[in-house]
């Protein structure tokens, strides 16, 4: 490149630098402001929130590889911070074909500043069954953050009814634990027919985590919550 080139491209190229910069510290104070939120919300229900800090980019995009546009509208339990929705967001997904269900009002509204266009319920994602029938059959994928060991099996069948019933045939739900096992028991899964794929183990998480796919065994379900 020649001299005078160089110099008149110049300003442009510092412009980049500081912008790249600035978008960088805003993203830091951005991650600081969302874990101080988390840890304030575990200290003050733990059971409830589960973990002490939002999850890592590296569980992020284990839980969400699968999914992109065709999977549109998407439904996420349990959102916090909204970790996992900004990385659907980031795979070209529309906010307006996300519906996030989380209980905590601070992460509702925090949720509903950052993806204003999202349709957010602040509600148990254990009701969904019961208050969202217009959802039926049109999700195409699910993602779930929801503390499912600390749950009783009656709220993970109650869970398991409201996104059944919302996914499509061929739609599948994602979700991780800390443990080894898939946090929905062996039995409930054959009672409901449904199966459970190990996906991924994610180290770069505080603590590790495993990703698991629950899919309809034979694409029907059979749960019933009579
Ligand atoms: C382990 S945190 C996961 C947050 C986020 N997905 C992440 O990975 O950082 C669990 C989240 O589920 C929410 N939650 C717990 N029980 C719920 C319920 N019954 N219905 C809806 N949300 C619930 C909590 O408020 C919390 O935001």
């Amino acid at each position: 490149m020649t001299l005078s080139k160089t110099l008149s491209i110049a300003p442009l190229l510092l412009w980049t630098k500081a912008a790249s910069e600035g978008l960088n510290r805003l993203a830091r104070r951005n991650i600081l402001a969302d874990s101080v939120l988390f840890l304030k919300t575990w200290r003050q229900n733990p059971g409830k929130v589960g973990a002490i800090l939002p999850s890592w980019p590296a569980l992020s995009s284990a839980i969400t590889r699968e999914i992109g546009t065709e999977h549109a509208p998407i439904l996420e339990l349990g959102c916090g911070t909204g970790v996992f929705t900004r990385r659907i967001v980031k795979k070209g997904v529309a906010t307006h074909d996300l519906v996030l269900v989380e209980t905590d009002p601070r992460f509702a509204s925090h949720l509903q500043a950052k993806f204003p266009s999202a349709r957010i319920l602040c509600s148990d994602a254990c009701q969904l069954y019961l208050q969202e029938s217009s959802l039926e059959s049109t999700i195409g994928a699910a993602v779930c953050g929801l503390p499912l060991l600390n749950m009783s099996t009656r709220q993970q069948w109650r869970i398991l009814h409201g996104v059944f019933c919302a996914l499509r045939s061929t739609g599948a739900l994602y979700l991780f634990s800390y443990g080894m096992r898939c946090p929905i028991p062996g039995r409930l899964l054959d009672r409901l027919g449904l199966r459970a794929q190990k996906m991924e183990t994610v180290l770069l998480n505080a603590p590790p985590a495993r990703v698991w796919k629950i899919t309809r065994r034979h694409g029907k379900w059979l749960g019933n919550m009579k």
